[in-house]
């Protein structure tokens, strides 16, 4: 993070940022093709035991699970197959950036995101292979299309949010210690908008998600694409972001003595996936609450065109240090 003070940065106040904001520079954009790029397939055995096989680029490319034009990038799953009990899963994507990131901004311009029974889609950061001492930020998330539009940290032990904190969602649960309540983690919904998430959120042509995370903080806002207040830096994909003039954010996890945010936060990697059913969506529990039909297997092995809206479509993602 380069949280330049702005009273010596000129070209800050050349562009019109105000004085005495959280300024950063663009240091990455990906944008359409360029996720092949910044990203590798991860064809693993999903760690949350997901009715999914993750495939990898060949294959994805192959099938058209992934398509990228310069402006757009789509990642979705199989929707024609009809799978065997014996058959590991549905064909999905899950990438991980080939970058690592400690404090930083992230924004991602969304078109589209995977709807439908069973689906379980993604973007958060965290480092696989030292999870959950490097702390995991789950920036979107949500199953079943319901439990949704939900911000959440999953951490080492000694972390709690204090839930006084200046954020326009709830928090749901304020414990982040991974090992405690079955990894519930920390999650804030984002209850004043019910767009922020699977068919309203695409309905209204997406948006845009963003994270500011710093030693002090770490938050997450979502801007419905029609929204009048989003930020022109954050429309426009300034050079220059000020965070400061960016509102209120949904979710607001902050640093104190409950949780020591630089000691539960190491170099983590971006990830999108999409997952199906698994330690979440395909909870019995969880499942049923949501209205969905059959048990989640079921329905994800016979169901293939229910998922033909489950998928991702992404115009970019922006990184500021
Ligand atoms: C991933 O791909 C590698 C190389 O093709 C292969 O050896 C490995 O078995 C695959 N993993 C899974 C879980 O399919
Ligand atoms: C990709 O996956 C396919 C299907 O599992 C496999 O046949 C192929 O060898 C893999 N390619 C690479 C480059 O790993
Ligand atoms: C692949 O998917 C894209 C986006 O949905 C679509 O425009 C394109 O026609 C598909 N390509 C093939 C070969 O089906
Ligand atoms: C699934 O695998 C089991 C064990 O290998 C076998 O007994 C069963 O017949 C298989 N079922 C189908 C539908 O292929
Ligand atoms: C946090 O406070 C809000 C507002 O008072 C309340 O609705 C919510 O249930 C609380 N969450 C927790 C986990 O205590
Ligand atoms: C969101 O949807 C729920 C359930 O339909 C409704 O009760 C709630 O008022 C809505 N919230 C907003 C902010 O529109
Ligand atoms: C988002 O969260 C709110 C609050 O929990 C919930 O009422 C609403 O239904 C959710 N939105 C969607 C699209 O399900
Ligand atoms: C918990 O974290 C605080 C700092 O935030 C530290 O003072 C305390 O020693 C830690 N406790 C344990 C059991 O690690
Ligand atoms: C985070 O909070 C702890 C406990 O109050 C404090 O010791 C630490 O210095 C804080 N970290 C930063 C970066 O301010
Ligand atoms: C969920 O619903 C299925 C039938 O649809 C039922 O067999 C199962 O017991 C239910 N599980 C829970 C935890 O409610």
């Amino acid at each position: 993070m380069k949280a330049i003070s702005s009273r010596t940065i000129v070209l800050a106040s050349l562009v019109g940022f105000a004085v005495g904001g959280k300024i950063y520079t663009l240091n990455e954009c990906v944008r359409g093709e360029g996720f092949y790029d910044s990203f590798n397939f991860e064809n693993i055995t999903d760690p949350t035991h997901g009715r999914v096989t993750y495939v990898n680029r060949t294959t994805a490319e192959s099938l058209n699970l992934t398509y990228a034009t310069s402006d757009t990038f789509i990642l979705r799953a199989d929707d024609t197959t009809v799978l065997g009990v014996n058959d590991t899963g549905r064909n999905s994507v899950r990438i991980r950036s080939n970058r690592w990131y400690h404090e930083h901004v992230v924004v991602f311009d969304i078109q589209h995101m995977p709807e439908g029974c069973g689906t379980w889609p993604a973007i958060w950061e965290t480092k696989e292979s030292d999870w959950p001492a490097s702390g995991e930020i789950d920036i979107l998330e949500g199953a079943n299309n319901v439990v949704p539009n939900q911000s959440t940290l999953h951490t080492s032990h000694n972390c709690s949010m204090s839930n006084h904190t200046h954020q326009t969602g709830t928090f749901l649960t304020t414990n982040c210690d991974a090992s405690v309540a079955y990894n519930v983690g920390c999650g804030v919904q984002h209850t004043r908008d019910n767009n922020s998430f699977g068919p309203g959120f695409n309905r209204i042509g997406g948006g845009w998600y963003a994270m500011e995370r710093t030693l002090h903080y770490i938050k997450v806002w979502f801007w419905e694409r029609d929204d009048p207040c989003v930020p022109l830096d954050v429309r426009t994909g300034a050079w220059i972001i000020d965070t400061e003039h960016w509102g209120i954010p949904a979710a607001n996890f902050r640093n104190s003595t409950e949780c020591d945010i630089r000691s539960h936060f190491g170099a983590n990697n971006i990830i999108i996936d999409l997952t199906f059913c698994g330690d979440w969506a395909g909870n019995p529990a969880i499942y049923n609450a949501s209205g969905c039909p059959l048990d989640c297997v079921t329905y994800v092995n016979n169901n293939p065109s229910a998922f033909t809206n489950a998928y991702f479509q992404i115009s970019s993602m922006t990184v500021y240090e």
